[in-house]
């Protein structure tokens, strides 16, 4: 287990939900923090985070726009010197249909696969050449969805199947007909898990990512038409609501990843299914890549 007191972190889309929790959580390991958003509530989360004493930097910034990308990751530079962590967690969600309008559709496009696909492709490409000429250990988790992975886990190596809400039956995949185009943006993702892993495993750089099921936060409350109060006025909602996961469950796994440090595993689409306890599960043979290509980093 790695110390993580003293690092630098950046976290993308930490105005509210998941994104604060994550902020929060590493900020209470001792963490400097560097976070950015489109919502200008961003600028208040250095405000939360003071009583951790650790040194933070906000500003509002499009993760789809390249010059916002650029202007937020130089001023982390230069404001902390090093980058030793990046969760590419800005992300949207909004329903679509295969049948939408033309013009409907394009907006969707840009809103989920700019953000959400473009917006860690360009984050990551301007922190992983920083990473690179600091030649120290570092991490990436990219946060995708549990849409995207039927659960990485073979039956035969999963320590938790007795609990499995799925049984050994397999677990169904994709978030259904309304969300085509989150879902493609979130698959887009394991094309850069895979090739960052293999090509900077040579470097001590870890990419990972958080495939969790549904967990409560204003994305998923406004894809219900649920109010922030909902669990209060409408018990249908109520019982929906209470099967979700917590941004706190989904944050103590991010803690734990990045303390397994640079011997850890990488290449990784972690679970988080719901039903289950999130936690970090063992590391288990790779699935979907080869462990003598990852070795090989080229
Ligand atoms: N909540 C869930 O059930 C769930 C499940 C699986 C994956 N996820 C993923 O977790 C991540 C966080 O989601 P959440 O549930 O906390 O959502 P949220 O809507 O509560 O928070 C997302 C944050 O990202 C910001 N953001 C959106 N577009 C941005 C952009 N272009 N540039 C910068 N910031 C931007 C938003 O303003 C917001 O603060 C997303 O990537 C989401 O896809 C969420």
């Amino acid at each position: 287990m790695v110390e993580l007191t003293g690092k630098n972190a950046i976290v993308t889309g930490a105005a509210m939900g998941i994104g604060k929790a994550y902020a929060t959580a590493l900020a209470e390991q001792g963490v400097n923090i560097s976070i950015c958003d489109i919502d200008p509530a961003i600028l208040d989360i250095p405000f939360t985070l003071e009583s951790t004493g650790v040194q933070t930097y906000a500003t509002v910034a499009n993760v789809a726009s390249p010059d916002e990308v650029r202007n937020f990751v130089d001023t982390t530079i230069s404001t902390f010197g090093h980058i030793d962590i990046l969760i590419n967690n800005a992300g949207q969600c909004h329903v679509s249909h295969p049948d939408d309008d033309l013009d409907k559709s394009m907006r969707d496009y840009e809103k989920m696969v700019g953000t959400n696909l473009k917006g860690e492709y360009l984050v990551g490409r301007a922190v992983i050449e920083q990473m690179l000429k600091q030649e120290t250990p570092a991490d990436i988790i990219n946060i995708a969805t549990d849409h995207m992975v039927t659960c990485g886990t073979p039956d035969e190596l999963c320590p938790r199947l007795p609990q499995c809400p799925w049984g050994s039956s397999p677990r169904p995949s994709g978030g259904g007909e309304v969300m085509d185009i989150y879902d493609a943006s979130k698959w887009g993702l394991n094309g850069f898990l895979f090739a960052w892993a293999k090509a900077l495993k040579p470097h001590n750089i870890r990419v990972n990512a958080i495939c969790m099921g549904a967990t409560d936060s204003h994305m998923i409350r406004s894809f219900y038409g649920f109010a922030a109060d909902e669990e209060t006025t409408n018990p249908d909602a109520k019982k929906v609501i209470e099967t979700w996961m917590s941004a706190t469950d989904s944050a103590q796994v991010v803690i734990d990843l990045l303390k397994e440090g640079p011997a850890g595993r990488t290449a990784r689409n972690l679970n988080l299914c719901v039903g289950r306890r999130p936690e970090l599960e063992p590391v288990l043979p790779h699935k979907y890549i080869l462990e003598e290509d990852l070795h090989a980093g080229s």
